[in-house]
């Protein structure tokens, strides 16, 4: 018996968990965002296995049964990997899932144009993970994606509401539309970028509808657990939830506190082996 395991690079998953603790509160949930190791969007594959398995590893020795990756970089570049390569040697009682065919499901049902826009981080990008889901699943869609790679720092360093982010919001926003103008859905295949969504509406033609993934993915667990009763029997139900950082537990605090608008308190560990 054990807890949901949630896994970000640092706080963006907490736009999934926010989404999936409104829809599945009942069940206890353990976060662990690798904030000392963030931003994974420009670093390898290899690198970002590696981070990611540790950060796996940490979960299951919290007696998670299930652990999310929320993060597109990390479902993108680690996801298959685990699940092919680790946890059937390793940990065969365990599941991980991950962010991006959840969304990748739900969009088709979306859009009337059949052409979908992916903001992503440059490493979710140059993976080609949404075209190659979206393609796999609602074929003869046209999928476009733009790397923003000043999003996550804005989030990151609080600058997300500030004047100076409406440049760097525009300017990607611009290149997205000018690579196809007929794009009426767009993904927002970051975690952390819904903080930017009141900015990113200012710049968008009225028509174009924007797709944040918590509440997608909530659904999409919540469908896995009616489907899997054998998982949803092994998750504690006391609706509480724990914080993990491999930074300072006060800066993640501090911060989580924009991403949740609650207080939270949060405990350092250490990744690797
Ligand atoms: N959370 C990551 C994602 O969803 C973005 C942050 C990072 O680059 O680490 O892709």
């Amino acid at each position: 018996m054990g807890s949901i395991g949630i896994f970000d690079s640092g706080y963006g998953g907490l736009t999934i968990l926010e989404g999936i603790r409104h829809r599945l509160p009942q069940y206890d949930y353990i976060y662990l965002g690798d904030n000392a190791r963030a931003p994974y969007g420009t670093r390898s594959f290899d690198v970002v296995y590696e981070f990611t398995l540790q950060a796996v590893k940490k979960l299951f020795s919290l007696s998670c049964p299930l652990v999310i990756l929320g993060c597109n970089t990390a479902s993108a570049k680690a996801l298959r990997s685990i699940q092919q390569n680790y946890l059937p040697d390793h940990a065969p009682d365990r599941r991980v899932l991950g962010v991006i065919r959840p969304t990748a499901e739900i969009v088709g049902q979306l859009s009337h144009t059949k052409h979908i826009g992916v903001l992503a981080t440059e490493g979710t990008i140059k993976s080609q993970s949404y075209n190659l889901e979206i393609e796999k699943l609602h074929p003869g869609t046209t999928v476009v994606g733009q790397a923003c790679p000043m999003w996550v720092p804005l989030v990151e360093n609080n600058e997300f509401d500030k004047p100076g982010a409406d440049y760097f919001v525009k300017d990607s926003l611009d290149k997205l539309m000018a690579q196809d103008p007929l794009i009426d859905t767009i993904i927002l295949g970051c975690t952390h970028y819904p903080l930017l969504l009141n900015k990113i509406n200012l710049y968008l033609p009225p028509h174009v509808k924007v797709i944040p993934q918590g509440r997608y993915i909530a659904t999409s667990l919540a469908d896995y657990l009616q489907r899997h009763p054998e998982m949803e029997q092994r998750l504690t139900q006391g609706g509480t939830c724990q914080y993990f950082t491999s930074e300072s537990s006060t800066k993640f605090r501090q911060s989580a506190t924009l991403f949740l608008q609650e207080e939270i308190t949060a405990q350092r560990i250490t990744l690797g082996d």
